[in-house]
């Protein structure tokens, strides 16, 4: 008997990203069949049954499938905007100058925590729908702008139902030891205390994150600190992923691979002991080129130490009302070959396999493999290196979530 399908896409030219680390996975005549929003079948012509069966048939006019986008790192909840501090950094101040002086992330505190959940859901939704348009299908989002159980439950609450709104999967990650609230008066212990003893424990026991973030830096977090919440996390059975290195070298990389962190974001001023320690561990190297470019940093991810120790580099938008207000994943690409020299099979890998290990996802999404589910990318291109090479121009023909 033919074997049923719900969907067939034919005459398509899939770029996998499975198998061969640094390269496409490309299969010229590819086909690919789902049923119940999986892969079935992902694969040649040749070894496609030539009697298969299916609801409807998609002549995809040999264009270009790979698997559909994974934006890891964003902050899409928030209250507010940071147009201003733009303007003050335009006259000379720096990203750091602004936080010390009371503004930076907790000015988004402020305005995030006069929002209601309707508010950050409304917000954040345009900017969702920019990543969708992309061929994003799967976006992480991050707490970190309440600093408090009841903001921080709000926003990943937020980021849960933007999720139910659009047909995208959502990832959420617990920041709370992302800045210092100003009701803590300068007291960064005894606010980890409250993020672990208070703000982690309800967070986990409502299972509204999938895993926990801090920001490790001079404006932010010790290492101690970080791992008291990285323990608790632990404990807690959620997994870790850390701002590590992003303004100076406080040993973040190394900190996160001790924890087996899923990731280690940013990782500008990384040494070769961190990179080396995540090699070890298998943690993934998120690169944020958006922050990078917005915030005028100089000094570059070690991406050659990244390759010589064979860890895995993921890309993400970051976007964020202060260091990156990105929401184009095709031009973070861009700015990972232009700016960090990656090449074009690392950029695409960057925001699709790698992406969905840093989310520890990579079983159900991520390439184009059968089993996993059927998320996909169309696009009008000739060849995959149009998606990285081109600025502002978005060559999406369609898009696919769970089969649809
Ligand atoms: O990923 N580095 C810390 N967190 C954000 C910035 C947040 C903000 O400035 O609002 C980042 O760059
Ligand atoms: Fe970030």
């Amino acid at each position: 008997m033919a074997e049923r399908f719900d969907r067939i896409w034919q005459n398509a030219r899939l770029a996998t990203v499975r198998g061969d680390l640094a390269g496409l996975g490309v299969i010229e005549h590819g086909v690919i069949a789902a049923r119940d929003g999986r892969i079935a079948f992902a694969g040649s012509r040749p070894d496609f049954p030539s009697d298969a069966d299916a609801t409807e048939r998609i002549d995809c006019a040999g264009r270009w499938i790979t698997p559909g986008l994974i934006d890891c790192h964003t902050h899409l909840v928030f209250g507010g905007n940071r147009a201003h501090e733009f303007e003050l950094r335009l006259q000379g101040a720096s990203y750091e100058e602004i936080a010390l002086a009371g503004g930076g992330i907790v000015s988004t505190v402020a305005a995030t925590r006069a929002s209601s959940e309707a508010d950050l859901i409304a917000g954040a939704l345009p900017r969702l729908d920019a990543l969708i348009g992309e061929g994003v299908t799967t976006v992480e989002i991050k707490s970190g702008y309440g600093l408090n159980t009841e903001t921080e439950m709000r926003q990943l609450s937020a980021a849960r139902a933007v999720g139910r709104k659009r047909s995208v999967s959502i990832r959420t990650t617990f920041l709370g030891a992302h800045a210092l609230p100003p009701e803590a008066d300068g007291d960064k212990d005894r606010y980890i205390e409250l993020v672990c003893r208070e703000m982690l424990p309800a967070v986990a026991q409502a299972g509204v994150a999938d895993a926990v973030d801090a920001f490790m830096e001079g404006i932010a977090f010790s290492s101690d600190q970080t791992a008291r919440v990285f323990r608790a996390a632990n404990a807690l059975g959620l997994p870790v992923k850390l701002h590590a290195d992003q303004l100076s070298n406080l040993g973040g990389a190394a900190l996160a691979a001790e924890f087996s962190a899923l990731s280690a974001d940013h990782l500008e001023y990384t040494d070769e002991a961190g990179v080396a320690g995540m090699a070890r561990a298998g943690t993934v190297a998120v690169l944020l080129p958006g922050a990078f470019y917005f915030i005028r940093e100089t000094t570059k991810p070690p991406v050659e130490l990244f390759r010589a120790h064979g860890v895995h580099m993921a890309l993400g938008t970051d976007c964020n009302p202060g260091s990156s207000p990105l929401t184009s994943l095709l031009l973070a690409m861009n700015m990972g070959a232009t700016l960090f020299r990656l090449n074009v099979a690392e950029c695409l890998a960057g925001v699709t396999r790698e992406g969905a290990r840093a989310l520890g996802v990579l079983g159900e999404t991520g390439t184009l493999e059968a089993g996993k589910w059927c998320d996909l990318a169309i696009w009008n291109i000739e060849r995959p290196a149009e998606l990285v090479y081109r600025m502002g121009f978005n060559p999406l023909h369609s898009r696919v979530w769970r089969g649809r």
